[in-house]
């Protein structure tokens, strides 16, 4: 590649700013604190990029359509990651993976799926958007019946009973987060998995993993989850555009409507989308290259193991709850408890704009955390912090405990 003169640098350098005139930042110079992660994960492995790059360089052809090598091969590249993310989350048959853009994606393909006119449907205050937003539409349709369960017992999480008192003959589906997306805190899938099962085994379980799947057990085994829904870009470490729908055993093909339909690559001469999982709800070309980077990115997981990323993700964590808690200028929301957590943590700093907080430590400090209701409008409303929302910390596997005190010495001078 030819060097040019950087703008930037008034140097010769391979940095091609001028083509990419939205990065702000020359990139050797850029030094971020990143405590985004739970919006997506950054920076990701390297060999995470190094797989797509690879997979972008050599092996660039359209998955199940063709019968060369270069199809053939794209194939078998997602046929061992649909292996190797059921094998992850306990999914024994791969056939159920279904590889979408994001968890939003997931999550709509699963209700609109699977709900039908007249059922009633449970979910809680705790949701994100993608799920509140099609349920509602649903409701206000005349669709179907909803019931929002609002905890009240304590901040920041349900119990089993807040919503198995709510089921009714008709309930079909019962839609809810794993792990709270403002909060970080965990909730209670696997009890509730089981009381549902017992209860009633129509009943169909989807959970919402987008802040846990990585770094949180789960086993859509033992866990009695029918439907699991994730992004890849988030602790999966996969890049942006990549998610999975994990579907179990108890619902077939046959049962879910699909609202994408075309080529499946197999199966062309019939009228109709095939009945048969992934192809059913997996329409057109998948995203190959992302896929590449979600199978590098759960080798990365399984190598480094969840378990140390989560101690990792708490240890920072709780340089700022030990940081803020008591300081009377700063408000944590939810369990403090870390044993209950993921990395997230939101807080609010008396007397200050979260919005402005956010933008001195981006442009003052060159820290990135996210202000605002985190599209999570109900979580807000039931932590009293609606309309203004909260501040919201989330680091990563690549956060430094130096880079954690940086940011709270930054959030403890914009308080004072
Ligand atoms: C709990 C929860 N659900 C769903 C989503 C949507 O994920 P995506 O952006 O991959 O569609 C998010 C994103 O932050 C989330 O936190």
């Amino acid at each position: 590649m030819a060097h040019i003169k950087c703008q930037i640098t008034n140097d010769k350098c391979l940095c091609r700013l001028h083509e990419f005139p939205y990065l702000i930042r020359h990139p050797e110079k850029m030094k971020m604190i990143y405590l985004d992660n739970a919006a997506t994960s950054w920076p990701k492995p390297p060999e995470v990029f190094d797989a797509m790059n690879l997979f972008m360089r050599d092996l660039g052809g359209n998955p199940g359509r063709s019968g060369h090598r270069m199809a053939t091969g794209a194939e078998a590249m997602i046929g061992e990651c649909r292996n190797a993310v059921s094998k992850f989350f306990g999914l024994n048959d791969p056939a159920g993976c279904v590889f979408t853009l994001n968890c939003t994606d997931a999550l709509n393909i699963a209700i609109k799926g699977v709900v039908k006119q007249g059922d009633h449907v449970i979910t809680t205050a705790l949701e994100h958007n993608s799920i509140s937003r099609p349920l509602q539409q649903m409701a206000d349709s005349g669709f179907i019946t909803l019931t929002r369960v609002v905890p009240e017992i304590e901040k920041g999480a349900w119990h089993v009973e807040e919503i198995t008192k709510e089921l009714r003959s008709n309930t079909r589906l019962v839609a809810l987060t794993h792990c709270a997306n403002v909060t970080g805190v965990i909730n209670p899938i696997e009890a509730l998995g089981a009381a549902l099962r017992a209860a009633n085994p129509k009943i169909l379980f989807l959970v919402d993993a987008a802040q846990s799947a990585g770094i949180v057990p789960i086993n859509m085994e033992t866990g009695n989850i029918d439907f699991l829904a994730f992004p890849g870009h988030k602790a999966l470490y996969a890049p942006t555009g990549t998610g999975a729908l994990l579907i179990g055993p108890r619902v077939r093909g046959e049962e879910l409507n699909c609202f994408r339909e075309g080529g499946t690559g197999g199966d062309s001469a019939s009228p109709l989308q095939p009945i048969e999982l992934p192809h059913r709800l997996e329409g057109g070309t998948p995203n190959t290259m992302g896929i590449a980077g979600m199978l590098a990115g759960i080798r990365f997981l399984n190598k480094q193991g969840p378990a140390k990323i989560l101690e990792h993700e708490r240890a920072i964590v709780k340089r700022f709850i030990d940081a803020f808690s008591a300081d009377k200028r700063f408000t944590i929301y939810g369990t403090t408890d870390l044993s209950r957590k993921v990395g997230a943590l939101s807080i609010t700093i008396k007397d200050r704009d979260n919005a402005e907080t956010a933008s001195i430590l981006d442009q003052a400090f060159e820290i990135a955390v996210r202000p605002g209701l985190h599209c999570a409008p109900y979580t807000h409303k039931h932590l009293g912090t609606f309309p203004t929302g909260t501040l919201r910390v989330a680091p990563g596997f690549f956060t430094t405990l130096e880079e954690a005190d940086t940011a709270i010495h930054a959030l403890q001078e914009i308080a004072s």
